[in-house]
């Protein structure tokens, strides 16, 4: 074994970055002996010099980031400190002063990964990001190593541990969105503010690095329909269990029929209970890929924690670490297929549409008529009367989401619809 330690520096030391420091320093000798040299903890640079940080030397600590990594000594950057500015300058900093960088970074990678990947790619340097997306569970190898020479045509998963939480509850207590919402913020699942997760940014940015790894293509945040699940109430969770599903906030990654283009979406929608994805409870995390050899797997565990983070950090610290001493590099970009995105109006999904109706002879009828205008076809209806009003259950065969959306618009029209009580997309059938 080398006995000259690898120096690695860590750019923040919040949440992820204490746990990763920890490990580092507990783990010292199993780590040395996995990647064959001892690693050595060489900067720690932060915000706040003067807040107290358990087990790491003073004389680590500074506030100058940018020092660190010029430094020209430093193997690795471990950059936790997220957020797009200041992260992604000191990264490029990074490479081009020598070191590899291992990053947690979803919102940068999902914003700018090609550059960043250009840029390891220049100076030789790697760059891991496995605790991007999903915490803990390993996902990103899987998907860019392990699934390498398969073909993946869907991932599927819940990817925002604070939205299923939230789901969950409403699913089990039969509690409303904020009730929900106000109970994952007392067990510290959700933010002060939650905007980032429960309106889907933080999903979309990870369907953004999934759907680009797994259909070898560049997909950028923006290119990812969103729409988060602050409009799912009681009744969506009521119908669903009519019809033998839950609800779950899903990132879906698809490759076309005709293989020729990819989507990417996040949003709520009903799963059937016996997809696996409907079991996954709680803060958990869970990915479901669809490959043409390997056919169906499933990615299961804690998506978010100090500890679980740092997990993957740690993984792919030793990857990174081992890569230096052979003089190798682990794999880059690939995106040779620059398949197009295609947007939402080319999705094929399928409606579960709830409407209030007049309790009348032929509003059945005018109601069918439109989703036939549109080329809907209908799998089932269910009606029930209440004081000559009536609310109409219709779920749709899977269509264009244009076909669909036109449908619900047109249907808003009608005079005999008083109002759409929701709507909301089926999948995982
Ligand atoms: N928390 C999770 O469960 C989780 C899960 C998966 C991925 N991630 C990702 O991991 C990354 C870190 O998350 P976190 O939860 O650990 O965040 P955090 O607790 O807020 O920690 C951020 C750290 O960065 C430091 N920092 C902020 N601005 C800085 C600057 N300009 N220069 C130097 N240091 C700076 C902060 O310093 P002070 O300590 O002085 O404030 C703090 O130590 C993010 O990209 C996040 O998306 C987190």
């Amino acid at each position: 074994m080398r006995t000259r330690p690898l120096k690695v520096a860590l750019l923040g030391c919040g949440v992820v970055g204490s746990e990763v420091a920890r490990i580092m320093t507990t783990h010292a000798d199993d780590l040395a002996a996995r990647i064959g040299a001892p690693v050595e903890l060489a900067g720690v640079a932060v915000r706040r010099p003067d807040k107290v940080r358990e087990g790491i030397p003073a004389e680590l600590i500074t506030t100058d980031a940018t020092a660190l990594v010029k430094r020209g000594d430093i193997d690795v950057i471990v950059e936790v400190i997220g957020g797009v500015e200041p992260a992604r300058t000191l990264i490029t900093t990074a490479f081009e002063h020598g070191a590899s960088v291992v990053s947690a970074n979803k919102a940068l990678l999902a914003q700018d990964g090609a550059n960043l990947y250009a840029a390891a790619q220049e100076h030789g340097q790697d760059l891991y990001y496995e605790a991007a997306v999903a915490g803990a569970i390993p996902l990103i190898r899987p998907l860019r190593e392990s699934l390498a020479g398969d073909k993946i045509n869907r991932v599927m998963g819940i990817v925002n541990g604070t939205t299923n939480f939230i789901l969950d509850k409403m699913d089990t207590s039969g509690a409303g969105y904020s009730e929900a919402l106000d109970e994952a913020t007392a067990l510290g699942y959700a933010e002060a503010d939650p905007t980032a997760d429960v309106e889907g940014f933080d999903a979309a940015a990870k369907a953004a690095i999934l759907a680009g790894i797994a259909f070898h293509t560049r997909v950028r945040l923006d290119d990812v329909y969103r729409e988060g699940m602050t409009e799912v109430t009681a009744a969506d969770f009521a119908s669903a269990k009519q019809m033998g599903c839950t609800i779950k906030l899903l990132a879906i990654c698809e490759r076309a029929a005709d293989g020729e283009s990819v989507t990417a979406r996040v949003h709520p929608a009903m799963i059937p209970l016996s997809h696996p994805l409907a079991s996954v409870r709680e803060a958990y995390n869970a990915v479901f890929v669809e490959a043409d050899a390997a056919g169906q797997l499933m990615f299961y565990g804690p998506g978010a924690g100090g500890a679980p983070t740092a997990s993957a950090v740690l993984g792919d610290l030793v990857a990174v670490c081992r890569n230096k001493l052979n003089e190798a590099n682990g794999p880059g970009e690939s995106a040779y297929t620059q398949l197009p995105v295609s947007p939402m109006g080319d999705v094929v999904t399928r409606y579960h549409i709830s409407l209030d109706v007049a309790d009348k002879p032929g509003v059945l009828a005018q109601v069918a008529t439109v989703f036939a205008e549109h080329g809907v076809s209908i799998d089932t209806v269910r009606q029930q009367g209440k004081d000559g009003e009536a609310s109409l259950v219709v779920v749709t065969h899977r269509a264009p989401d244009a076909a669909l959306s036109g449908t619900v618009e047109a249907l808003r029209k009608l005079d005999t619809v008083r109002g759409v009580a929701s709507i909301m997309r089926v999948e995982g059938e």
